[in-house]
């Protein structure tokens, strides 16, 4: 089988020269675990109409975690900003830490397609700014990159990037980068004139090569048909359940961090108040001389303890 997807040349060969684990999925290999996923992998889900996973990790442990899941897609995303990292917006986070988590997240990584956001301020400047980020993204071992907006020189950019080599994925809807021009972090697509723009965004950076994109915070009939009218799966979050797969932020989905979350993320564990219970365990523990035991301690010869106090006497 040979396929070209805007610009990408796919087929089902193993080009093992290529690299260590270079296995190219063929559409019957979907269902394999361990391989180390690639877009045709996700295209081929698609296709399969089997809805594609994907997470954020931050670090190499919820990187790991996101294997352990057998995760599809694992996306460095710049919501680390204000999650991990504790600032007020994603705008806040510079290239060099988004790097550093880049890293970090790879080597967690094993067979989960590894996305990374381009942070704002890292490609909105020129084309060339964008195309020496994203080589440092794919540098650090990211697979594809992620960047938002569907705008003239966004689109071109999307292009050049596909030219060079590297997978985009698009991001349209509620793109949070630009809160401060939308007015706040607010549902997309409410008006019939807005529901168009969102669509007509999509299939602008469709056009342009991305291989698939999220599609954020729309109404979720909206959500249906700008999937339903694209050739590239959509990952929804907050875009209803008819998108070609789901992404949720990995503090919100394991519930790391207190305070209310949007409506559409969902948390299916509560690490932040088993963390503090924790804590609090451990300090009443110190404090009452419960821990440490014998146990969790190591033990010295007989004979070095007495050589020892033998010296402490002299
Ligand atoms: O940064 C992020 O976490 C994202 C997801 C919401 C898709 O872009």
């Amino acid at each position: 089988m040979f396929r070209s997807i805007r610009g990408f040349a796919f087929n089902s060969l193993r080009y093992s020269s290529y690299s260590s684990n270079a296995i190219v999925q063929s559409s019957t290999e979907s269902s394999q675990q361990n391989v180390k996923k690639t877009i045709s992998y996700i295209q081929n889900l698609y296709h399969e109409k089997k809805p594609i996973t994907m997470v954020t990790a931050f670090d190499s442990i919820t990187s790991r975690m996101s294997e352990e899941a057998q995760i599809d897609i694992t996306l460095v995303g710049d919501s680390l900003a204000n999650t991990s990292l504790g600032y007020r917006d994603t705008n806040q986070l510079n290239l060099e830490e988004m790097l550093y988590h880049v890293r970090s997240v790879r080597r967690g990584n094993q067979f989960s397609l590894l996305v990374a956001d381009l942070p704002f301020g890292s490609y909105e400047v020129s084309i060339e700014q964008a195309t020496a980020t994203a080589i440092q993204m794919v540098k650090a071992g990211a697979q594809a990159v992620k960047l938002e907006g569907a705008d003239d020189e966004t689109v071109r950019t999307i292009k050049k990037l596909v030219n060079t080599g590297i997978p985009v994925m698009g991001h349209v809807g509620l793109t949070p980068q630009k809160h401060n021009t939308m007015g706040g972090y607010k549902l997309q697509g409410t008006s019939t004139e807005s529901a168009m723009q969102v669509l007509e965004a999509a299939k602008k950076i469709q056009e342009a090569g991305v291989f698939s994109m999220v599609l954020e915070c729309v109404p979720y009939r909206l959500g249906e048909i700008i999937t339903q009218e694209l050739s590239v799966p959509t990952i929804g979050i907050g875009a209803g359940g008819q998108t070609s797969g789901q992404v949720l932020v990995i503090a919100d989905l394991l519930g790391m961090q207190p305070g209310p979350l949007p409506r559409f993320a969902k948390t299916y564990a509560n690490f932040f108040d088993n963390g503090v219970l924790a804590l609090k365990t451990y300090a009443e523990e110190v404090r009452s001389e419960q821990f440490p035991l014998q146990e969790h301690g190591y033990k010295i010869k007989k004979m070095v303890l007495e050589e020892v106090r033998k010296n402490l006497e002299k």
